[in-house]
């Protein structure tokens, strides 16, 4: 292979995976160009060179050093067959595709479709990609919201109330149940499982009557509104409650240790697949070994064991 290109999402890991594809690639004698502005910058032929220098310096900054955008052009197939046109034109004999499952899914569509070698590297904060244990951007996703929430945690517990936190994560509960887990607390609601909410609402009752008086609960994107789960709280309990959405600051920030490694170890090995001529399939790990999975397989929605997670959840507190 004499020329690859790069495509990202954004999220914490992205740019330390960026210098990783192309310093292995440089190291194999590939030339590297970044598509900048994601899909839309395919179609447009967005293309900017990259050198090892290029990349210097951006293994801790979050976000992506490319840019990116909500693709709603290449939705169409004039758009596709556009930006297959620019590779072609560009002499870009394979891309790499690093995101989560909107991305990845544009990744097996190039190469299904339209036969382009595309491998893939599951990069977002949703940790929604089947068959691997953890996308690059997760770690930092979930230290970042607990971070806020030992912070929430202090005048919860100052001020005795309930708190109800809202964390992202699209339809998978993976980062509230994380965030729940790691934050010590007392309830999670998330899209894989049916809300009881009357027997929350009756537990949190009657825990009060024995002196409980503040409580966590996180609330997963997916399953619902922080605010209309707050509101049936109060209205049930008589209890105060307050609401935190963490948003978007999840998603940026500076990369954990584990993102990065995963970032640095992904990244090159993303181009040592793709220069053996593997396509349609993303890189993993699974069990900390380095794999690859069929895109097809990977952008199936994932199922999490919320059962154990909540268990041990509810054991704890
Ligand atoms: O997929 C990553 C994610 O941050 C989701 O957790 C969230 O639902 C969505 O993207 C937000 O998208 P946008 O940045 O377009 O508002």
């Amino acid at each position: 292979m004499n020329k690859l290109a790069i495509l990202t999402r954004d999220c914490a890991g992205i740019n330390a995976t960026i210098r990783s594809i192309v310093r292995t690639a440089t190291d194999q004698h590939i030339e590297v160009v970044g598509v900048r502005k994601g899909y839309d910058g395919l179609i447009d032929g967005d293309f900017m060179p990259l050198d090892r220098r290029s990349v210097s310096g951006i293994i801790n900054r979050g976000g992506t050093m490319l840019k990116t955008a909500r693709s709603q052009r290449f939705f169409t197939e004039s758009a596709q067959q556009q930006a297959v046109h620019q590779l072609n034109t560009h002499h870009i004999e394979g891309l790499i595709v690093v995101g989560g499952n909107g991305s990845l899914t544009g990744a097996h569509l190039l190469a299904s479709t339209y036969h382009i070698p595309v491998v893939g590297i599951p990069a977002t904060i949703d940790n929604d990609i089947s068959g691997v244990d953890l996308t690059i951007g997760a770690d930092t996703a979930v230290n970042v919201a607990l971070d806020a929430l030992d912070k929430i945690r202090d005048t919860a517990t100052s001020l005795e109330r309930i708190f109800i936190v809202e964390v992202m994560g699209r339809s998978c509960g993976y980062l509230a149940l994380q965030v729940a887990l790691a934050g010590g607390c007392e309830e999670v609601l998330v899209p894989e499982q049916d809300m009881d909410i009357d027997r929350m609402c009756t537990e949190i009752t009657q825990a009060n009557k024995r002196g409980k008086v503040s409580w966590i609960v996180i609330v997963a994107e997916g399953r619902a509104k922080g605010q209309d789960i707050a509101n049936i709280i109060t209205s049930r309990t008589g209890l105060e409650t307050r609401v935190a959405v963490i948003g978007h600051i999840q998603r940026g920030g500076r990369p954990t240790a584990r993102d990065r490694i995963m970032a640095a170890r992904l990244g090159n090995y993303a181009v040592h697949v793709l220069n053996e001529g593997q396509t349609d399939c993303c890189v993993a790990m699974y069990n900390n070994e380095l794999i690859t999975v069929p895109l097809e397989q990977a952008i199936q929605p994932k199922s999490i064991d919320v059962q154990s997670y909540y268990a041990l959840i509810k054991l704890l507190t």
